[in-house]
């Protein structure tokens, strides 16, 4: 599979047209300095991702819904992170994948895809990713840790989430599941995919895969969970890039803060945002049952037995 980086044109012509009017090939060619026939190179491609575009002789071409792609030219400016290497990609198998051949135990980097074809989710499962709706993001953090020192990390990453999606105005009671969920009224908009290696010195390296459902409407049958999106949550229509740049931002500050002072730090916030706290779980489909009482600083759930014993879970699914 061939991986390319989103073209800027894409982004700018899926921009002008969100205004959901006609626009011709020939006014947008001009206002990009382009072809009438790069342009409809451009929405021919857009339309064999499934985007649904209407066009009219005379008249050009128009959106049927909103879309606003990733812009990552907006993203470095907002962020102003020279030394990290920050991509958005049109189509790739998986970001997590990509960035795994990609490593570089002194680099920063950050991927983000508008779609992939091969999206991993936890335990095996495939992550849904279709394209120009939701986030898809790996984030290559290195850490002066040990990997035995990151326990947590994946709690860590939910919270600095959150944070970035209220940061942007969302006011729902989102919450988080452990190990790794957002999830509104039970139903999951989020998850984080974390694979780590060891260096040498003792350093590590995670990667950090993020994927949120943003302005995913449909139905699909690769989805086997209870799902939302934030769109669905909020009634809004989501600027992806504006999202992308809270995330990114919110990371840096949660993962410095989780790099000086561990997991310990954000004990108090966990608790704010557990949607398990004292609810009745069920760990990998009745592996354990009892009732979860919160985290303790290793970041395992404490689950309370019938026996009245707690037990302290370090990895698996949980559900309510
Ligand atoms: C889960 O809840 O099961 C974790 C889902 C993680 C999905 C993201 S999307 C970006 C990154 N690339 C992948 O292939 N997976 C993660």
């Amino acid at each position: 599979m061939t991986i390319k980086i989103l073209s800027s044109n894409l982004v700018h012509i899926t921009k002008i047209l969100s205004d959901l009017n006609y626009h011709d090939g020939d006014s947008i060619g001009a206002q990009l300095g382009i072809t009438r026939s790069a342009v409809w190179k451009a929405i021919k491609k857009l339309e064999e991702y499934g985007v649904e575009v209407v066009s009219v002789k005379n008249k050009g071409y128009q959106l049927k819904e909103t879309l606003l792609l990733i812009d990552q030219a907006k993203i470095e400016e907002a962020l102003a992170m020279p030394d990290v290497e920050i991509k958005v990609f049109e189509n790739i198998d998986s970001t997590n994948n990509y960035l795994k051949k990609n490593i570089d135990p002194r680099k920063r980097k950050i991927y983000i895809a508008e779609t992939q074809t091969n999206g991993k989710g936890r335990m095996g499962r495939f992550w849904h990713s279709p394209f120009g709706q939701n986030i898809y993001m790996s984030y290559l953090y290195n850490f002066k840790k040990d990997v035995s020192e990151l326990n947590g990390l994946s709690l860590v990453v939910g919270m600095a989430c959150l944070a970035a999606i209220k940061e942007i105005g969302i006011e729902a009671e989102i919450k988080l599941k452990w190990p790794n969920d957002g999830v509104y009224l039970k139903q999951k908009f989020m998850g984080n995919l974390i694979e780590l290696q060891s260096e040498s010195y003792g350093d590590s390296s995670a990667i950090i895969g993020i994927g949120i459902n943003v302005n995913m409407l449909k139905d699909s049958s690769y989805i086997t969970q209870n799902w939302t999106s934030l769109r669905k949550i909020s009634r809004k229509y989501i600027d992806r890039t504006k999202l992308c740049i809270a995330i990114i931002h919110n990371l840096n500050f949660y993962l410095e803060q989780f790099t000086k002072y561990g997991l310990k730090e954000f004990l108090v916030k966990w608790q704010e945002l557990d949607s398990l706290y004292n609810q009745e779980v069920k760990i990998n489909n009745g592996e354990y049952e009892g009732i979860s009482k919160g985290i303790n600083e290793h970041g395992n759930l404490m689950l309370e037995l019938p026996t009245g014993v707690i037990k302290s879970i370090s990895s698996g699914d949980t559900c309510v």
